[in-house]
């Protein structure tokens, strides 16, 4: 299958000479969810960058849909309308006074006419549940929902591919589950996410995919399934395993749970656990936990 998007063997010096990346490879499959794991430093908001053609590699390419992106006026406006990026810090990415006039800045600039633009804003901003802060200004807004605002100005461009560089860094919990719920839901259209994250565990229970970068190369690419069963995959790659997978494993040493498959997380773990029909012994010994 041809990747939707897909970048191989890019490397990029920023100005002062520092590596940003090297000789990286990735490839995301159409309506797959995948999630960006690495230290920091390691090259993850670079490589976002350079997936809407805000930063251009000095070697290697960037295809969309097999096709080769050419890094000129018109080759980004058409890559920009498919591929949305919801910068680290909201504070870089908006510009206007007012919510509603950022999230309606891209629309806009597709020359849409005004009342699609009208029923698009609204729209994102119900997305991001800020429907009743359309007219607040932006310098009033928390860290947290100046984040919703962004990811509204995103979605009201309707892209196929969504890139988030750490969407869950400073929000609350109810907020995060918010986002989640939000990204199932465009996942569920057919949109295609990356969300970069420093949380092992919410990654194995989200994402279908696993990217690992580490200094600027994209170490490791590889379905959630099968990280889930292999502990030394992440340590190769620098990564503390989720924590379901030790837990999960000891059951098993224990005689509790059968090795495979292992759950995505502690709550279907234990929701396993609870389904199981036990021996009033071994009840017990859970219950004592
Ligand atoms: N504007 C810049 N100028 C010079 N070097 C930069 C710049 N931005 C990033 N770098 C360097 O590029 C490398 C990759 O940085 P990047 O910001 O992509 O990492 P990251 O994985 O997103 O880290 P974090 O988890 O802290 O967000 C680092 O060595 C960093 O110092
Ligand atoms: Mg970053």
């Amino acid at each position: 299958m041809i990747p939707l998007i897909e970048l191989r063997g890019a490397s990029y010096r920023y100005p002062d000479g520092s590596h940003g990346l090297r000789d990286c490879h990735l490839a995301l499959r159409p309506g797959s969810r995948n999630a960006l794991l690495g230290a920091n430093g390691a090259g993850k908001t670079t490589l976002m960058q350079h997936l809407n053609g805000l930063l251009q590699p000095e070697t290697g390419v960037l295809r969309w849909k097999g096709e080769t992106v050419v890094h000129n006026r018109a080759g980004l406006r058409a890559l920009r309308q498919q591929v949305g990026l919801v910068f680290q810090n909201p504070d870089r990415q908006l510009f206007s006074a007012h919510v509603e006039e950022d999230v309606s800045f891209g629309p806009l600039n597709l020359g849409l006419p005004e009342t699609e633009v009208r029923n698009r804003v609204a729209q994102a901003l119900r997305a991001v549940g800020l429907q009743d802060h359309a007219r607040a200004p932006v310098h009033h807004l928390s860290f947290g929902q100046k984040k919703r605002v962004c990811l509204a100005g995103v979605l009201a461009m309707r892209p196929q591919l969504l890139v988030l560089d750490e969407p869950m860094a400073g929000l609350d919990l109810p907020m995060q589950q918010d986002l989640q719920r939000l990204l199932d839901a465009l996942v569920a259209e057919g949109v295609t996410v990356l969300v970069s994250t420093h949380d092992p565990d919410f990654a194995a229970d989200w994402a279908d995919e696993i990217h690992v970068m580490a200094q600027g190369r994209c170490q490791l690419s590889q379905p959630v399934a099968a990280l889930l069963t292999q502990p030394s995959a992440w340590q190769a790659v620098g990564q503390t395993p989720p924590q379901v997978m030790a837990l999960h494993a000891e059951l098993v040493r224990q005689g509790l749970l059968a090795a495979v498959p292992v759950p995505r997380s502690i709550e279907r773990l234990l929701a396993v656990l609870r389904a199981r029909t036990l021996p009033a012994s071994q009840e017990s010994v859970i219950h004592d936990a």
